[in-house]
């Protein structure tokens, strides 16, 4: 699988419209459940009941999208005079997929060999289609950078802040990528200590002005750690009520994933429904535990929860465990670990409490101590490199630009 293909799995997919030409509802109904699906939040689908000489009725008179699906019941020389006849009215820009009746290798390669990018049989299940057109898009327009990372602990105090707050600095200042990090716990917030700022906002002020477009609003509740990294100065929330809803949250993470590469959200001490909300969304997720008893047992529920909100998915699930050697009597070997969670770990990190509490009382990001930085490199970077590629300056390339239509117009003429 290519770089790009590996990437389509968890990544906002770029802004793009995407028509959908349908007689059967359940392609239709595929077409509507990319709405929920947080990487589409930037994709405009729309369904339209219909099949190909619909489409070539409405692409006369208005521009085409980025990608159109075509379901059709019958594939024959009719409906290919019909494609043909729909690429005349298409900017070359425009990609084509094609949902069929019929698994047949030698149809797959004739319209592949026209310029379709994908075709499928019928049934569409809503994660087929979220992957093919997830692939057509990102072949054509090309990925996008933005990277929600979602970071929870599995019981209160086993470290879930200070490594949002690790993972903030290692994104911005060593893989040198525009990050911002964000508290969901309202008023239970302790980041403004750990990075040294006044919690002048709440996280209601905030959702209201995303909610409102207002980016200047928005922009005024940042504190500026460094040259790449931003924080949302939220903490002033009252703490026990809550003041935020998912949806609220939501739009705020979109506004924020619209103009940061790297959003780091941190879910400790926050109400379940935002949890939820974030690790629904999250194309990343960090579990933090301390090799103890109980916070294993948690550990090892949560992560079954997660993977029950992400379709039976964990594999953009790491577990980190946090404070190895503070009781080492009374702690879990990292052999029994593994076998007890039946889940790898990505990282240990030790017990050190002059590095740990001594940088947060005299808010010292831990990027700027040297320990903690090589600390940092050895067990979070490589985690972070997985999914937050460092600043290299290269794009990826859109391999097919030209689109269906180009390629198919290019075919054609080769044929004249
Ligand atoms: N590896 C560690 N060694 C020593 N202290 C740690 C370590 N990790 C976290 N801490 C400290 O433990 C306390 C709780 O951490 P915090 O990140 O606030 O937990 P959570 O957000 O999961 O409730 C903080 O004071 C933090 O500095
Ligand atoms: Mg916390």
């Amino acid at each position: 699988m290519s770089e790009v293909e590996n990437q389509t799995i968890s990544i906002l997919l770029p802004t793009s419209t995407v028509a959908v030409y349908s007689t059967d509802q359940s392609t239709l109904q595929a077409a509507r459940d990319l709405e929920n699906d947080w990487r589409f939040a930037r994709v405009n689908v729309q369904d339209e009941e219909g099949d190909v000489t619909n489409a070539v009725e409405v692409y006369q008179d208005i521009d085409s999208p980025d990608l159109i699906i075509l379901q059709t019941d019958t594939i024959d020389d009719s409906f290919t005079a019909q494609l043909e006849e729909l690429a005349g009215h298409c900017s070359e820009g425009t990609s084509a997929i094609v949902v069929g009746p019929d698994n047949d290798v030698n149809l797959y390669r004739k319209l592949i060999d026209m310029g379709v990018s994908d075709y499928m049989v019928r049934p569409v299940t809503t994660q087929d289609m979220a992957s093919v057109v997830a692939k057509a898009l990102v072949d054509k327009i090309g990925v996008t950078d933005s990277r929600l990372i979602a970071v929870l602990g599995a019981k209160g105090g086993v470290g879930a802040s200070i490594l949002s707050e690790m993972l903030a600095c290692a994104a911005a200042e060593i893989l040198d990528q525009k990050t911002i990090l964000l508290d969901t716990a309202g008023g239970w917030s302790t980041l403004s200590v750990g990075l040294g700022f006044e919690p002048s906002t709440t996280m209601n002020e905030a959702v209201r002005a995303a909610e409102n477009d207002d980016e200047d609003s928005l922009k005024r509740m940042l504190h500026h750690v460094s040259d790449k990294l931003s924080v949302l100065a939220t903490g002033g929330d009252v703490m026990l009520e809550p003041t935020v809803n998912a949806e609220q949250l939501e739009c705020l993470i979109d506004m924020l994933m619209v103009k940061y590469p790297v959003v780091i959200v941190d879910l400790s001490q926050s109400a379940e429904f935002l949890q939820k909300m974030v690790l629904s969304r999250a194309g990343q997720i960090l579990v933090t535990s301390t090799p103890t008893l109980p916070a294993l047992r948690l550990a090892r529920s949560l992560i079954q929860e997660v993977r029950e909100i992400r379709g039976g998915e964990d594999s953009d699930v790491s577990l980190l465990i946090n404070m190895q050697g503070q009781a080492a009597a009374n702690e879990v070997s990292k052999k029994d670990i593994e076998k007890a969670m039946e889940f790898s770990v990505s990282a240990y990190l030790p017990y050190d409490a002059k590095m740990f509490l001594g940088n947060e009382s005299a808010s010292r990001k831990l990027t700027d101590d040297k320990d903690a930085r090589a600390l940092i490199e050895k067990t979070l970077v490589p985690i972070l490199k997985k999914f937050v590629a460092a600043n290299t300056d290269e794009e990826t390339d859109p391999q097919n630009e030209d689109g269906f239509f180009g390629g198919l117009l290019g075919k054609l003429k080769t044929k004249s």
